[in-house]
């Protein structure tokens, strides 16, 4: 029997293989295990958050045998999901990743940071672009048109909602990665001192120009 990947939603046993898709890729779009002690902190910070608040916003791409191998996930709405992050999600985690004093001072601290300050995702100029997504493919899934099929699905589903438009922030490393948006129909937002990331964004609309 053949057997052919498909795009469906995320699923609660997916967990783990979501977990394992973020730590493979979360390092400027490489592994991320050689260069933190516990790559766990990027699922906690940048996945698990939006499949426990906004399930029905996520989508796996499955390798025909029942297995995430990508994904993209997002929230329709960025205020909100901070709030609840804040009120919701970081409770669950912040006994493992208990926030660090002062400047960090290891690569993990950096991102256990992160987690910490949810309300960095507030960024104005970015308001009138509600929506924001991650999306991630293990390595030997990449280059083959699945990105831009998980993209279009999650347009779609925040496009039925109403929800006019998107952004992401990026690592500016991360060039193969900006060449896909690139691709994908979004431009640069300007936003001051944005440091080592960009922001793009993108409305919802126009999927036939995907
Ligand atoms: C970035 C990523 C999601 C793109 O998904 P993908 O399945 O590899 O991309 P696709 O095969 O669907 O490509 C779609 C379009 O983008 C272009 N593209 C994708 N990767 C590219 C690259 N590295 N360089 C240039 N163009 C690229 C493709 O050429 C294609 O364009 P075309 O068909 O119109 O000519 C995927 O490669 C990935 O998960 N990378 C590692 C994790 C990561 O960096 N995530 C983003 C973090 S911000």
């Amino acid at each position: 029997m053949t057997t052919s990947s498909a795009i469906r939603p995320y699923r609660p046993e997916d967990r783990e293989a979501l977990d394992d898709i973020c730590i493979r890729t979360a390092h400027n779009g490489g592994d991320s295990r050689p260069v933190y002690e516990d790559p766990g902190i990027f699922p906690a910070t940048f996945a698990a958050p939006y499949v426990f608040l906004e399930p029905e916003l996520a989508f796996v791409l499955d390798d025909g045998r029942g297995t995430a191998v990508g994904y993209i996930l997002g929230t329709a709405g960025t205020p909100a999901f901070v709030e609840a992050f804040r009120t919701k999600w970081l409770p669950l985690v912040a006994d493992r990743y208990p926030r660090p004093d002062g400047e960090p001072r290891t690569p993990d601290e950096g991102i256990v940071r992160l987690l910490h300050d949810p309300e960095r995702m507030i960024v104005p100029e970015v308001a009138a672009y509600p929506a924001h997504l991650h999306i991630d493919l293990l390595p030997q899934w990449q280059g083959r048109g699945h990105g831009r099929a998980l993209m279009r699905t999650f347009l779609q589903a925040l496009g039925d909602r109403g929800v006019p438009a998107v952004h992401l922030c990026m690592s500016t490393a991360n060039t193969p990665a900006r060449a896909f948006y690139d691709r994908m129909g979004f431009h640069q937002i300007d936003v001051p001192d944005p440091g080592p990331v960009a922001y793009l964004g993108r409305t919802t609309g126009e999927l036939d120009r995907l």
